[in-house]
């Protein structure tokens, strides 16, 4: 057993996370990913969970997530079952969400993984099922404008595995962009990057969507500086990592001008000529004009490797809440 400290349960908050438990998380999905090469490993890893459901209750828009914890489910042999909206279960007859109808869904599955547009619903289901005395882990795939746990571990593998070979991810200047006052993926990041020992953190964004400051003030508490600009451009050169991100306007907000300049999160050509030569840009996607398709073959864009890299810690991260990660970890690859 290694040490990473107690087993994860549910994944809820970002702020829950220890790196401790993310590299272990890291070493099983880099192993599934080796394993899987040959058809004996992915018949192991086939085999490892036949006997497990999963509930994808996704009552918000996806690709990615949806799609990533699916595939990663059929790698472990796992069976899925998906709500994508509510129109079709009983909770259309006016039966309650919380607790009846996922207390029903929670006899028929092992594991679930929800998206909601409401901040702390994953938790609210952790504490109405135990009340209804069945509890089942639960995975938060995205909620409200705060939380994407799963995106800022499969995010913070992502840096890890391009500075591999180049130093790690220590001492790595940031640069966060885009709508910082209601993105979870920016924000879940920037929660889970102020437990690494990074040089500093950049954030671009218009003013009216500037990242709120209770979380700045905790990224300075915790040792790291942190700059603030409308300008990609001001920050562009000093970064080795740009994340950028879209605006999330399915959030309406009073604060946010009707004409509302975006112009400054934009990788245009300016942009991208100051951009150093090393430096990994990500998204967590869908993406719009923040960076044009032309940009995709560039070897900095690494967003592609990103999704594949999210495919993988989500077996790893399945394998972990279900218990097959230390089998999948003492497989002899050779
Ligand atoms: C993000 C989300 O849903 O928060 N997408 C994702 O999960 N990869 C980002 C977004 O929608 O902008």
């Amino acid at each position: 057993m290694q040490n990473f400290g107690a087993r994860l349960v549910h994944v809820l908050r970002t702020q829950e996370l220890e790196p401790s438990i993310l590299q272990w998380l890291f070493r099983i999905a880099d192993k599934s990913r080796a394993i899987n090469q040959t058809e004996a490993g992915a018949r192991l890893l086939h085999d490892c969970l036949p006997h497990r459901s999963m509930l994808l209750y996704f009552l918000q828009p996806s690709t990615r997530t949806f799609y990533s914890f699916q595939a990663a489910a059929r790698i472990l042999g796992m069976s899925t079952s998906i709500v994508r909206d509510t129109d079709k279960l009983s909770e259309a007859k006016g039966e309650s969400q919380l607790p009846d109808s996922m207390h029903t869904l929670a006899i028929y599955h092992d594991v679930f993984v929800t998206r909601h547009h409401d901040a702390g619903f994953s938790a609210s289901c952790v504490k109405l099922l135990a009340e209804t005395g069945i509890s089942r882990p639960i995975i938060n795939g995205g909620e409200g404008t705060e939380e994407h746990p799963t995106q800022a571990i499969l995010d913070i593998y992502t840096l890890e595995r391009e500075y591999v070979n180049r130093g790690g991810l220590e001492n790595r200047r940031v640069l966060v962009v885009g709508d910082l006052a209601r993105g979870r993926s920016a924000r879940s990041l920037i929660t889970m990057l102020a437990k690494y020992k990074i040089r500093g953190l950049d954030l671009v964004s218009p003013r009216a969507l500037a990242l709120p400051a209770d979380i700045k003030e905790h990224i300075t508490t915790s040792g790291i500086t942190l700059r603030e600009s409308e300008r990609l451009v001001d920050f562009i050169a000093d970064a080795d990592v740009v994340y950028m991100t879209r605006l999330q306007d399915e959030y309406p907000s009073e604060a946010i001008p009707s004409d509302l300049d975006y112009s400054g999160c934009v990788l245009d050509d300016t942009v991208i000529r100051r951009m150093r030569p090393d430096c990994v840009v990500l998204h967590p996607l869908p993406r719009r004009e923040e960076i044009p398709e032309d940009f995709d073959k560039d070897p900095r864009a690494r967003y592609w490797q990103q999704i594949e890299n999210g495919m993988w810690i989500r077996v790893g991260l399945l394998a972990h809440i279900l218990g097959c990660d230390e089998r999948i970890e003492k497989y002899d690859l050779a």
